[in-house]
């Protein structure tokens, strides 16, 4: 198959790359000339583990290219994948579609025999059949069907996620669009992975109501943690406790200091302004957002408790600054509020992080940056581990004790067994748990 990838972002550029894997002939389009020179040089714009040997393999094969220009490769496609961005619109929290109808229209003065357009981008409810007209609006005479196709990948786990899904959703109005869509991941049904067709609106919402379920799974987690503190009970028991229900299911039940990342805090948004949209309002995920907005800036009253209230002059050290492991991405993290909600405190923060500093640096003032978790824990009266990353899993206690002005940590994601930090002589606080 031809396929072309409009959008050479964090999802157009690993389904691209992992397209071409399967053998089909990917082209990575992209607006940005910077990006693209990048990528045509063999470097790699995002950080995710794999996807720069899966890139250079392929691109070696001759199966995946890059350009600015979207005509050629269009008229030559089979599929056009639209994976371009679907930022939060400032004001309102609605998914800012300009950059996809901008796609469509670019598309469709293009189009060559016929083609089908799939929109992979998260987008709302109704959206496919938006770009359906505005595609027949400039090109009266294409012969074309667009289908939903959301992408279900983690950052992170991404390539493993593209190539072995728990399923693929497709989303067709025009049966037309069913042949080149099986053919297109007829590599996965041979691993035998369920495929779902539906209709296309179906599709749209199934992507925002399996992110909102998830988010909501984590705040309820996170709730019953804060219960746990109060009533000394273990929250790590309870998620294995009610996880080992088939029907509650063990992932995505660790207690942790609030989702971020650029898919939960963006989709449970725009899912909440569609549903009041609506007139259906979704009450668990207003609820959901709100708990969670609250919860990020909370952690740092954990940091002052474990300091008898008082961080004024004191230097804290944060370990991990991105939303999670794995990744670079700082967007919605929750060390931004943590770290904001400790300077307000009268903190000095030194922070340190595999892969984020560089971009934390853009979006925070007033903090010194470190070359490792020892170096940031230097003078400090507390260590806080906010986000998991391995380097953090196995600390040398006794070398930051040293270190540290007081042997204070908050663990925000229970990497470590609280009696084993008490048999170190660690003051140890971590997320529902009993010290
Ligand atoms: C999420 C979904 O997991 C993907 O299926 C989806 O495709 C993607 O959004 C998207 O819409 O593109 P991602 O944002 O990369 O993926 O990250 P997750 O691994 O889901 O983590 C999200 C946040 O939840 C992180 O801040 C993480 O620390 C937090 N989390 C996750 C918890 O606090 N507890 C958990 O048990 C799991």
């Amino acid at each position: 198959m031809r396929i072309v990838m409009i959008g050479s972002g964090y999802v157009g550029l690993v389904s691209g790359a992992c397209f071409a894997d399967f053998g089909h002939d990917v082209v990575c389009v992209d607006k940005d000339a910077a990006k693209i020179m990048k990528l045509k040089a063999g470097g790699i714009p995002i950080y995710e583990p794999g996807l720069e040997d899966l890139v250079s393999k392929n691109v070696a094969a001759g199966r995946l290219s890059f350009t600015t220009e979207l005509a050629a490769p269009v008229a030559a496609a089979d599929v056009v994948f639209i994976g371009v961005g679907t930022p939060s619109r400032r004001g309102d929290g609605h998914a800012d579609l300009s950059y996809v109808y901008a796609a469509a229209r670019e598309i469709a003065g293009a189009l060559h025999g016929f083609t089908v357009i799939v929109t992979k981008s998260t987008v709302p409810v109704g959206t496919g059949d938006e770009v359906e007209r505005i595609i027949r609006e400039v090109n009266p005479v294409a012969e074309f069907a667009v289908a939903s196709n959301p992408e279900f990948l983690r950052e992170g786990a991404a390539i493993e996620d593209f190539k072995r899904p728990d399923r693929i959703v497709i989303g067709i109005e025009d049966e037309r669009a069913r042949g080149p869509m099986e053919e297109v991941y007829r590599p996965l049904y041979l691993n035998k992975a369920p495929v779902l067709f539906t209709r296309r609106r179906t599709s749209e919402l199934i992507k925002y109501a399996a992110n909102a379920f998830l988010a909501m799974k984590i705040t309820f987690i996170n709730e019953i943690a804060d219960l746990c503190e109060k009533v000394g009970a273990d929250v790590q028991d309870i998620s294995r406790g009610i996880g080992l229900d088939n029907r509650i299911g063990s992932k995505f039940l660790h207690a942790g200091p609030g989702y971020g990342g650029s898919c939960f805090p963006k989709d449970t948004l725009a899912l909440m302004k569609t549903a009041q949209d609506h007139e259906s309002p979704v009450r668990l995920i207003e609820a959901t957002v709100a708990i969670n907005d609250r919860r990020k800036r909370a952690m740092a009253r954990k940091v002052l408790n474990a300091l008898d209230g008082d961080v004024r002059g004191k230097t804290i050290g944060v370990l991990g600054l991105t939303f999670k492991p794995n990744t670079d991405d700082m967007r919605d993290a929750p060390s931004l509020s943590i770290i904001q909600a400790l300077q307000d405190a009268g903190a000095t923060v030194r922070a340190y992080d595999p892969e984020g500093m560089e971009a934390a640096a853009t979006m925070l003032t007033g903090v010194e940056y470190g070359r490792s978790a020892y170096d940031v824990a230097e003078g400090a009266s507390a260590v806080v581990l906010v986000t998991e990353w391995d380097a953090f899993r196995a600390l040398d206690f006794k070398r930051l004790k040293e270190v540290m002005a007081e042997p204070v940590l908050v663990d925000l994601r229970n990497v470590y067994p609280p009696k084993q930090m008490e048999a170190l002589g660690i003051r140890y606080s971590s997320v529902g748990r009993p010290s």
